[in-house]
């Protein structure tokens, strides 16, 4: 594959990893891991957090997306999220606790895959309040990677470098407007996640 984001020194050093997470989703999937991967790095470089470390959780982030359901849910059934109703009401919340049991899993083979990076996995797609900052990173870099253009991100984009913690904001309140503008269902933990990233800056997002 074609190293479209110049990203050469980070694949060499994580081309085990990189070949893991190759052999388990397709091209297009790739392509959007590597561009998670790329902004995760990128803002790690910003806002001080360690760009191989985020290079690295943003690469693993979809490890479970293409597995079949039922591996999904056997993986959910490990996952601190297990015993969430909502969660297990809906299946395109899984792949993010079982990626993370996939990489705890994969650990004794794959050291570098660390709790920290685990736990990037694990929020990804709900997000949390108080995300670590490896947390904060990929949950952004998931939304504004420069493959993304499913809603209009520019204001996304612009909150994300400009600080971060109104990024987080910005994607939360922009995520959760786009589900709700399609009937889709919103986790109870978001709208908790949005409430506290607001409350805490005291900022309209
Ligand atoms: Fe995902
Ligand atoms: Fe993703």
């Amino acid at each position: 594959m074609k190293d479209i984001y110049d990203d050469e020194l980070y694949l060499k050093q994580y081309a085990p990893e990189f070949e893991l997470v190759r052999s388990r989703i397709g091209e297009k999937r790739l392509t959007h891991s590597l561009g998670v991967a790329h902004t995760a790095r990128l803002l790690a470089e910003k806002y001080g957090a360690d760009p191989a470390e985020a290079y690295l959780a943003g690469l693993c982030h979809d490890i479970a997306k293409e597995l079949p359901q039922e591996q999904m849910l056997a993986l959910l059934q490990e996952s601190p999220l297990a015993d969430d109703v909502e969660v297990r009401q809906h299946h395109q919340l899984w792949h993010a606790p079982a990626g993370a049991v996939l990489l705890a899993q994969l650990q004794a083979d794959y050291p570098r895959l660390t709790e920290a990076v685990q736990g990037a996995c694990l929020w990804h797609t709900l997000g949390r309040p108080a995300m670590t900052l490896l947390e904060s990173l990929v949950f952004v870099a998931d939304l504004i990677e420069p493959g993304r253009n499913f809603m209009d991100l520019a204001f996304i984009r612009q909150a994300v470098w400009q600080d971060l913690q109104l990024g987080v904001c910005a994607c939360m309140q922009g995520v959760i407007d786009f589900l709700e503008s399609k009937n889709d269902f919103v986790h109870p933990l978001a709208y908790e996640a949005l409430a506290y990233y607001k409350k805490k800056h005291k900022k309209e997002c």
